[in-house]
C-alpha cells in the first residue's frame, strides 16, 4: 500500500490527487462547480455540488492513476477554509447553502460587535479579527435566519462544519464529526491559545457548543471512508485548511520560513513557531500544524483578489483569452506609463480590512491600453504581497527578510514571479513541484501511515524550479511602493 489520495477542495473546484511512494503525482482529476451569488457580496456554494465533485474526482483520480484500491495506503483532505455548513444531525442533510470564507453578508454584524468593543478579546483569544471573512458570524447568520434553526440547534440537532469536517462526515458516512486545529483556528470560535472552543465567543453569537466538532491533530486519525465508496474503507489520516497545506507542502517547518500561495486570493504565511505572535499590524495569528498536540503557530496575510484579478482581465474586460497571454503583454507595456490597479472588488483584506471600498484605477493616459492594464493587475499581486511582507517584518523582526516560497496557479508567469522579487526586495523560490497544496495533505496523510518521511526527510525533498533575484533599483522600488501606497489609501478614503 504505497499511495495515497489527497483530496483538495477549492472554492471554484475539487481536485483529487494519486500520489506514488516517492512523492509524486501519479494522477489529477478535477471538477469545477458552480458559484451561487445570490445578493451583492454574497457567495453560496450548493453543499451536494461539494460532496459530489468530490466523490467523482476522487474515483477518477484513482481509476487514471491504475492503482487498486488495495494500494491506497490513506486519504489526506485539504480545504477551502472558513467556508461554513450546517446539517442535520439525523438525515444529514444541510439546511442551507455552504456560505462561502469570500460572503460579506455579516459585514454589518461584525461592525456592531466591533463598536461594542469585542474585537480586542475576539483576537486575543482566536488571532483573528470581527471580519465577515470567517465562519462564527456566518454560522449565526444561518442559525438567525433559516426557519426553526434556533430551536433545532439549542435541541442538539445541527452539527456545524467547514468543508474538512463536512467532508470527514459524508466520508465516513456520518461515523465521524471532527475538525483538525488549522481548520479550526479559522471559524472565530476557537481559543488557539488554549487550543479548546471558546464558551465566551460562542455565547457571544449564541452558538451551541453540541453544533462543533472534535478538534483533532493534523495527522490524526479521522475515521475510515464508507466501504461503498471506493471499495474498501480507506483510513483519513491527513487534514489541514489549504493554507496551512501548502505552508506544510512548501515544507516551512521552521520558525522564519514562509510562503504566499497564489490562487483566487493570495495567502503568506510565516512559520513563528511554538509562541503565538500577536500582530501589531492587522496580520492574523493563526495554527500552521498541529502534531501531538503541540500547535506551531503563523503570522497570515490574507489577499482576496490575486489569481481572481486575472479572471477580470479575461471574463471581465475581455483584453484576453487566457491568463498565459498576460505575459507578452506585460512585457509590452509602455514603461512611462505609471497606471496602478488597486483590485479591491471585494474589499480589502491584510492589513487593511476594508469590507466596503471597491477597485480603483490610477494614472490611465489617452495612450493606456490593454497592455498597461495586464502590467497594472500583475503588479497589484506583487504590490498587495509587499504589504504582508511590511506587516510581518513589522511584527516579527527581522525574521520575514529571507527567501518567499511560492506555489498556485499565477506562478507560472515568471513576468509575475520576477516583479514580486522586485518589489519585496528578496528571493522569490518556485518550487518543483507546483501541487503544494495536495502534497501538504498527502504528506500528512502518507508520514502517519508510514509511506513517507518525517518532516526532515520531506524538507529534504523540496526541490527549486527557479528561484527570481530582486533586480530592480531601490529607487525605482521605493517610487513605485509608495505610489502603491497613495493609491490604497485614495481608494479607502473614497
Ligand atoms: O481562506 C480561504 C482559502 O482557504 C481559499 O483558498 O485556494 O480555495 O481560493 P482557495
Amino acid at each position: 500500500m504505497t499511495y495515497i489520495l489527497a483530496i483538495d477542495q477549492g472554492t471554484t473546484s475539487s481536485r483529487a490527487i494519486v500520489f506514488d511512494a516517492a512523492m509524486k503525482v501519479k494522477a489529477v482529476a478535477q471538477e469545477e462547480f458552480p458559484q451561487y451569488f445570490p445578493a451583492s457580496g454574497w457567495v453560496e456554494h450548493d453543499p451536494s455540488d461539494i460532496w459530489s465533485s468530490v466523490a467523482a474526482t476522487t474515483r477518477a483520480a484513482i481509476e487514471k492513476a491504475r492503482v487498486g484500491v488495495n494500494d491506497i495506503a490513506a486519504i489526506g483532505i485539504t480545504n477551502q477554509r472558513e467556508t461554513t455548513l450546517v446539517w442535520d444531525r439525523k438525515s444529514g442533510e444541510p439546511i442551507h447553502n455552504a456560505i462561502v470564507w469570500q460572503d460579506r453578508r455579516t459585514s454589518e454584524t461584525c461592525q456592531q460587535l466591533k463598536a461594542a468593543g469585542h474585537e480586542p478579546m475576539v483576537t486575543e483569544r482566536t488571532g483573528l479579527l470581527l471580519d465577515p471573512y470567517f465562519s462564527g458570524t456566518k454560522l449565526a447568520w444561518i442559525l438567525d435566519n433559516v426557519d426553526g434553526a434556533r430551536a433545532k440547534a439549542a435541541a442538539g440537532d445541527l452539527l456545524f462544519g467547514t468543508v474538512d469536517c463536512f467532508l470527514i462526515w459524508k466520508l465516513t458516512g456520518g461515523k465521524v464529526h471532527a475538525s483538525d486545529a488549522t481548520n479550526a483556528a479559522r471559524t472565530l470560535l476557537y481559543n488557539i491559545r488554549e487550543g479548546r472552543w471558546d464558551d465566551d465567543i460562542c455565547k457571544l453569537l449564541s452558538i451551541p457548543r453540541s453544533m462543533l466538532p472534535e478538534v483533532r491533530d493534523c495527522t490524526a486519525a479521522f475515521g475510515h471512508s464508507r466501504a461503498d465508496l471506493f471499495g474498501r474503507e480507506i483510513p483519513i489520516y491527513g487534514v489541514a485548511g489549504d493554507q496551512q497545506a501548502a505552508t506544510i507542502g512548501q515544507a516551512c517547518f521552521r520558525p522564519g520560513m514562509m510562503k504566499s500561495t497564489y490562487g483566487t486570493g493570495c495567502f503568506a504565511l510565516l512559520n513563528t513557531g511554538e509562541t503565538p505572535v500577536a500582530s501589531k499590524n492587522r496580520l492574523l495569528t493563526t495554527i500552521a500544524y498541529q502534531f501531538d498536540g503541540k500547535p506551531t503557530y503563523a503570522l497570515e496575510g490574507s489577499i482576496f483578489v490575486a489569481g481572481a484579478v486575472v479572471q477580470w482581465l479575461r471574463d471581465g474586460l475581455k483584453i484576453i483569452g487566457n491568463a498565459g497571454e498576460t505575459q507578452a503583454l506585460a512585457e509590452r507595456a509602455d514603461p512611462a506609463q505609471e497606471v496602478v490597479l488597486v483590485p479591491a472588488f471585494v474589499g480589502l483584506g491584510a492589513p487593511y480590512w476594508n469590507a466596503d471600498c471597491r477597485g480603483a484605477v490610477y494614472g490611465l493616459t489617452r495612450n493606456s491600453g490593454s497592455a498597461e492594464f495586464v502590467r497594472a493587475a500583475l503588479e497589484s499581486v506583487g504590490y498587495q504581497t509587499r504589504d504582508l511582507l511590511e506587516a510581518m517584518r513589522a511584527d516579527w523582526g527581522g525574521a520575514a527578510k529571507g527567501v518567499l516560497r511560492v506555489d498556485g496557479g499565477m506562478t507560472a508567469s515568471d513576468w509575475t514571479m520576477q516583479f514580486l522579487s522586485d518589489i519585496i526586495g528578496a528571493p522569490v523560490d518556485r518550487p518543483e513541484v507546483l501541487e503544494t497544496t495536495a502534497l501538504g495533505a498527502a504528506w500528512l496523510a502518507g508520514s502517519r501511515a508510514g509511506v513517507y518521511p518525517d518532516a526532515d526527510g520531506f524538507a529534504k525533498a523540496w526541490a527549486l524550479d527557479k528561484r527570481f533575484e530582486p533586480g530592480m533599483e531601490e529607487t525605482e522600488r521605493t517610487a513605485k511602493y509608495a505610489r502603491w501606497q497613495r493609491a490604497v489609501n485614495a481608494t479607502l478614503r473614497v
